[in-house]
This record gives C-alpha cells, sequence and structure tokens, in this order.
C-alpha cells in the first residue's frame, strides 16, 4: 500500500513540510494505437489515457511561494515565487516541467497562489509513454483547482502543458500527449483531430485488451530526429503551398512526388497515408473489429519502419514476435516518437498469455534486457483524487 505514488507523495509531503497535504490530483501517461507523427501537422490520432499516472498532492500557502519536490528522486527542494520571473535550471529536468507550466499560467494572468507540491508517478520514464506530459498536466491540474481558473478546459489546459513544453522544456512536441492526458475518457480511446481539437471517445471493444511492450531501446538522440522530422514534414507542405500535411491528398502527392526530394516525398507519404490508417482504424474500433485494426496497425508499422525511418531492429523484431501470436486477431505496431521505447498491441484476452509467453521466450534487447509488459486499461484524464 506504502508503495502507491499517492503514499509516497504523501508520505514526503509530511516529512519535508511537516504537514498533511489537502489536495491531490493525477494525470495520466498515455499509449497510441495508430497516428505516430500525425500531431504536429494537424492530423489524427488514435491514442488512450492509461492507468499509470503522476500524482501531485499539494497544499495552498498564504504567501506567493511554489515549493516543488519529487518523491521519486533524492534531491532538494525547488523553491520560488510566483512574482519573480522564473529561469529553466540546468538540472534537474523535472523541475523545468512543473516551472514551464506555472510560468505559462502566470503569464496567462490566471490568478495564481503560493503552494507546497510533493510529486510522484508510476508510467515508466524514456519509454514514450508520456510521463512528461502526465507531469506537466497534472501541474496544470492542480493550479486548476483554484478559484479563477474555472474557465480553463481540460483542452485548455492540455494546450498550456504543451506551450511549457515547446517554449521552456524546449522539446517541439506536438499536441496528442497532453490532450490524451487531460481528455482521457475510461474504457475509450480517443480521436483527436489535432487542429480542430475535437475528441471523440471511441469505446474500447470488449473482450480486447492493450497490451504494452517496453523494448527497453533507449530513445538516443531521439530530439534532433524528431525535429528533423518535423523540419521534412513542414517542407513538404510549403512545396505546395499548404498550411499542413494535413491539407495534402494521397493523389496529389502521387502525382507530384518527383517534385519533392525522395526522402522528403517518403515522410510526407507517411503522413498523408497514416491519417487515413487513423480515419479508418476509429470506425474499425467503433464496430469492434480487430482484424481490421489489426491491418491498419501493420500498415502503420510499416509505414513507420520504411517511410518515416523511424523504428530500429529490435523495435521490428518484437513486434514480428507479437504478431505471430496474434496473427489476424488483433494489431500490433510501434508506439509513440519512435527510435526505441514501446510497442502496443490490440490482443484479444484469450491471447494476452501467449504473447507475453512468446516475448519473453524470444525477446532480448540489444543491451541484453527483457520486455517489460504492461497490460493496461483506458483510463480516465487528468483530475482530482478523492
Ligand atoms: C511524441 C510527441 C508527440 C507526437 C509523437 C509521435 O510523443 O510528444 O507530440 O508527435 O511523438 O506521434
Amino acid at each position: 500500500m506504502n508503495d502507491t505514488p499517492l503514499a509516497r507523495a504523501a508520505a514526503v509531503f509530511q516529512a519535508a513540510f511537516g504537514q498533511v497535504p489537502s489536495i491531490q490530483v493525477q494525470a495520466p501517461g498515455r499509449v497510441n494505437l495508430i497516428g505516430e507523427h500525425t500531431d504536429y501537422n494537424d492530423g489524427l490520432v488514435l491514442p488512450c489515457a492509461i492507468d499509470y499516472r503522476t500524482v501531485i498532492v499539494a497544499r495552498l500557502r498564504e504567501d506567493r511561494l511554489v515549493r516543488v519536490l519529487a518523491a521519486d528522486y533524492e534531491g532538494a527542494i525547488d523553491e520560488y515565487s510566483l512574482d519573480a520571473p522564473i529561469e529553466r535550471l540546468e538540472a534537474p529536468m523535472w523541475a523545468n516541467y512543473v516551472r514551464g507550466v506555472v510560468r505559462e499560467l502566470v503569464q496567462r494572468g490566471l490568478p495564481m497562489q503560493g503552494m507546497d507540491l510533493s510529486i510522484a508517478g508510476d508510467v515508466p520514464q524514456g519509454a514514450g509513454l508520456s510521463s512528461s506530459a502526465s507531469l506537466s498536466v497534472a501541474v496544470c491540474r492542480l493550479f486548476a483547482t483554484l478559484p479563477g481558473f474555472e474557465a480553463l478546459s481540460p483542452v485548455d489546459m492540455a494546450l498550456v502543458a504543451q506551450r511549457a513544453e515547446n517554449d521552456f522544456v524546449g522539446c517541439k512536441c506536438g499536441n496528442m500527449d497532453q490532450i490524451s492526458s487531460a481528455c482521457g475518457v475510461q474504457d475509450h480511446v480517443l480521436m483527436i483531430d489535432c487542429r480542430s481539437l475535437a475528441v471523440e471517445p471511441v469505446p474500447m471493444p470488449a473482450g480486447a485488451a492493450i497490451m504494452i511492450f517496453n523494448s527497453h531501446v533507449t530513445r538516443g538522440l531521439v530530439d534532433s530526429a524528431y525535429n528533423t522530422r518535423r523540419e521534412q514534414c513542414e517542407t513538404a507542405a510549403r512545396h505546395f503551398a499548404l498550411p499542413a500535411l494535413r491539407d495534402l491528398d494521397l493523389a496529389t502527392l502521387e502525382a507530384r512526388g518527383a517534385e519533392l526530394d525522395p526522402t522528403v516525398l517518403r515522410r510526407a507519404r507517411h503522413v498523408v497515408t497514416e491519417n487515413a490508417r487513423v480515419a479508418a482504424a476509429a470506425q474499425a474500433l467503433a464496430a469492434g473489429d480487430l482484424a481490421r485494426m489489426g491491418e491498419l496497425m501493420e500498415a502503420s508499422h510499416a509505414s513507420m519502419r520504411d517511410d518515416f525511418e523511424i523504428t530500429v531492429p529490435a523495435i521490428d523484431q518484437l513486434v514480428g514476435i507479437v504478431k505471430d501470436v496474434i496473427g489476424k486477431a488483433g494489431g500490433v505496431r510501434m508506439t509513440g516518437g519512435g527510435f526505441g521505447g514501446c510497442v502496443v498491441a490490440l490482443v484479444p484476452e484469450n491471447l494476452v498469455d501467449a504473447a507475453r509467453e512468446a516475448v519473453a521466450r524470444s525477446y532480448t534487447a540489444p543491451n541484453g534486457m527483457r520486455a517489460t509488459v504492461y497490460v493496461c486499461r483506458a483510463a480516465a484524464g487528468a483530475g482530482i483524487v478523492a
């Protein structure tokens, strides 16, 4: 019991601040079923929030100080005033996610108040399951409990968190991770239109489990590769004088593809075909058609491997092992930004054990580690913990 994130955060809070916290909030990580690198192209994605989360316990202060500690890391309290410029730190990184959101809320003129915070979580870090977005969204959700924040919707909170990551932490991510964490609906995946910001919950088919396999391939050089992909997509959109690749259709791309650098052409083809796959996947899921979902996930993986070039051999191998078990009865693909991280599978419940065993038997990461397996449930988005 004492090892839940909530219990850890509360114990550390009391030890450090000598009081009992009075507010507790949570924000989940996410896994993306399909729609990769489409969010920053104004496209479509189909993620869900997962039942692994960041929790924050807190207490209002009488003054204008914010004091923050991370129960999962040893180290000093990060302390600053709401009335002075909030600067980025060299380290620790977690503190910058909090600082970035606080600064963004101050800049928006919201009625901020001083607080003491203690943070803990169980979202695997560096695995592509959005532990950082869950932290940023949790911070935003915490301050949104204050009077005067009533107009801040879950999507607004996601955008505050994304802005903090883009401008303060320095990662040019899209908006999928934060919207998933802020807007999750239990037992539903979210069809998100990353341009209009419309979020449509689609029920998870009965009898299907969401499995996540952490490859333990660490995502080296990921930021530069991510930003390069983003630039290539923008180059393609500019070539066709379009606001974003969302606006490009496959017929135009095929007819005029030779005008593009061949690498840029492949990047654009991934995004255009992936958007179409997401739309089809939302329909397949709504109809409970796991076989169709499986085809679309397989095509998505191939497109990430061959056109967007963001998979690595160990990930391709892991996907193959799971595919051999589930066949046409479900789907499997890499999930997240790429270059390692996790594989996601939609698996009929009666094949969960077989998939787990096959991976235990056949997969070893280049660093010698075995895959970690999570069977998770589509979870509700950020909120107050009763
Ligand atoms: C990372 C980013 C997201 C999204 C995915 C790729 O998770 O944070 O915004 O671009 O990569 O789909």
